[in-house]
């Protein structure tokens, strides 16, 4: 699992399929846990996630190492973490459908290798990527979704979840 997750970021790092390979300063790939079950996949980098390389390292990642701490989870036992996109969007714009396009295979390569049975979608972004039609974050967040299946034999357990940057600017949540 660790050398086929490894080849796909070494690709990651020479992808040039999308204009966001100009600016970026960093892939942010992934941080956490392969091999525990559960992956959360956020949106995209932003300022420090591109300067680190890592996701989730910011002010809101900060507020998601709380929320797992909350729960008796830690990023370093427990979870694996990355983006639907791997490059950061200028100025923290929302990734746009050609660029989600673009590094969907990476997302889907990292799931089929990782094959969780709990995949947490931090976000409508990500919430969108694998369950368009369920409806909005606010009405479907902390409810569970059948997903796809990474096994070939049961469908992952899909559960949406508010973006922390959403928490951040909206204290009452
Ligand atoms: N927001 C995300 O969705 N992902 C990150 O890695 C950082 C902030």
């Amino acid at each position: 699992m660790f050398e086929e997750l490894e080849k796909v970021e070494q690709d990651c790092l020479n992808c040039k399929k999308c204009p966001l390979c100009k600016t970026r300063k960093n892939i942010v790939f992934s941080d956490g846990i392969p091999n525990n079950n559960l992956v959360l996949v956020g949106e995209a980098p932003g300022f420090w996630e591109d300067e680190k390389g890592l996701p989730f390292v910011g002010r809101a990642g900060q507020l998601l190492d709380k929320i797992f701490e909350s729960v008796g989870l830690s990023r370093k036992k427990d979870v694996y973490i990355c983006n639907t996109i791997k490059c950061r969007p200028p100025n923290n714009r929302n990734p746009l459908p050609e660029e989600k396009e673009a590094c969907r295979s990476f997302l889907d390569t990292q799931l089929e290798i990782l094959k969780p049975k709990i995949v947490l979608l931090c976000g409508s972004v990500a919430l969108n990527s694998f369950l368009p039609n369920i409806g909005g974050i606010t009405r479907v967040r902390g409810k569970w979704f059948e997903g796809k299946s990474f096994d070939g034999i049961n469908k992952a357990k899909m559960m949406p979840i508010f973006h922390p940057s959403y928490l951040l600017r909206n204290d009452s949540r």
